[in-house]
């Protein structure tokens, strides 16, 4: 049988089956066309003939990382306002005085599409020199139907520049913007009826997402967006339950969504909602130590219900300015008390499903596009272990 490629000597920690991470010890992945067409033992492999055979040399390989929760687009940052948290002020009093993601709205409305992906690439490249080859960028920061049109089409931009697969969320529904203050419904109704309209008319977003808080959005208002979003065929997503319990949660799994995002203030209703519903916990450790938040989302319990989690960088200027997910898993364990499986299913398998590519990415298995990371570590929990250390050795983004 013909392949392009063949990767031998490695082992495969495959994300798939039921067991764990799927371990492989001396594995064979072959690649054709961009796609997997063998993961497993060397002892069962078919006998390819293949265009280039990479010997690994022991080395283990994973699905490439995906993740699946970040607003790397952005302009400017927001050190200023560190400081004035580490001077004692709360995120949410600074975004109470018209900081906060406000701030962040300027910056960005100020900048050219250009500029919104020449300051993004650095972001990106730190990401994808960790092995990343699936990310999720939102919008949110526009706020204004030509500003949100902008951060998306920077962020398709961004794939074209880049070996890397961009899935983008329209999160028109961040913040209130200046212009709309004490009209919270009123521009709810810009979300749903100026700027998603055109919005999916070009095909720019692959998901809608809110934020459902005491300084963002009411299950109310979050509710309308999901109505909007289905009626235009989109899948949806939220952020819910970071700094307060608003029933997010709940309300998203009742819309069916593909992920609930933060989760330090979820109860047991909005555990079972999600675990009936098949809606992933995205967990975001970055934002739990950048706003030393104390309260830890309920793993046990999420875990006990079956609900599948996911860690990913929720990489912003705000809350989480994070470029490493490598880090992120690290922060899992240390901070959450994941397991090194869970963390790196929450970076692969179960990080594709809260995108809706559960079928294209996330595990070794044959079918799925050959995005592979090659690592120098001899065993699967080095890489949740290190701090800030990066042992990737190669990566490969559909079979290239
Ligand atoms: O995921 N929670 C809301 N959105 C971001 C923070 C955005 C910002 O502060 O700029 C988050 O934490
Ligand atoms: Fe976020």
């Amino acid at each position: 049988m013909h392949c392009d490629r063949l990767w031998t000597d490695a082992h495969l920690a495959t994300m798939a089956g039921s067991e764990g991470l799927g371990i492989v010890e001396r594995g064979v992945v072959a690649e054709d066309g961009g796609r997997i067409v063998y993961a497993g033992p060397a002892a069962d492999v078919p006998s390819f003939e293949a265009a280039d055979t990479i010997a690994c040399e022991g080395r283990w390989i994973t699905p490439g990382l995906i993740d699946c929760h970040t607003h790397l687009i952005h302009a400017g940052n927001r050190a200023h306002e560190f400081e004035l948290r580490l001077a004692g002020a709360s995120y949410e009093e600074i975004a109470g005085a018209g900081g906060g993601i406000v701030s962040t709205m300027r910056a960005t409305r100020a900048a050219s599409e250009e500029e919104l992906v020449a300051s993004a690439l650095p972001r990106l490249d730190a990401l994808i020199a960790e092995g990343v080859t699936t990310i999720e960028i939102k919008s949110g920061y526009g706020l204004e139907t030509a500003a949100e049109l902008a951060m998306l089409r920077a962020a398709r931009k961004l794939g074209s520049g880049r070996a890397i697969r961009i899935s983008t969320t329209f999160l028109g529904a961040h913040a209130l913007p200046p212009e709309f203050a004490g009209e919270a419904d009123r521009y709810i109704s810009a979300v749903c009826e100026e700027m998603l309209p055109g919005i999916a008319a070009e095909g720019l977003a692959d998901a809608v997402d809110a934020f459902c808080e005491g300084i963002g959005f009411t299950s109310a208002q979050v509710a309308r967006v999901f109505a909007a979003a289905k009626a235009h065929g989109l899948p949806i997503k939220l952020h819910a339950e970071q700094l307060s319990n608003l029933h997010g949660a709940a309300l998203a799994a009742r819309h069916g969504a593909l992920s609930a995002d933060h989760l330090e203030h979820l109860d047991e209703p909005g555990i079972a909602a999600m675990a009936q519903s098949g809606t992933v916990a995205t967990l975001l450790p970055g934002a739990f130590y950048f706003t030393r938040e104390t309260r830890l989302p309920p793993v046990a319990s999420l875990r006990a219900a079956g609900v599948p989690i996911a860690i990913a960088t929720d990489c912003n200027p705000g809350t989480s300015p994070l470029t490493s997910l490598l880090l992120a898993m690290n922060m899992g364990a240390t901070l959450f008390r994941l397991t090194v499986e869970e963390c790196l299913l929450g970076v692969t398998r179960n990080a594709a499903r809260a995108l809706c590519l559960g079928h294209d990415v996330g595990t070794l298995e044959a079918g799925k596009r050959c995005d592979l990371a090659i690592w120098d570590v001899e065993r699967p929990a080095e890489l949740v272990y290190h701090m800030g250390f990066n042992p990737l050795h190669a990566r490969i983004w559909s079979g290239q």
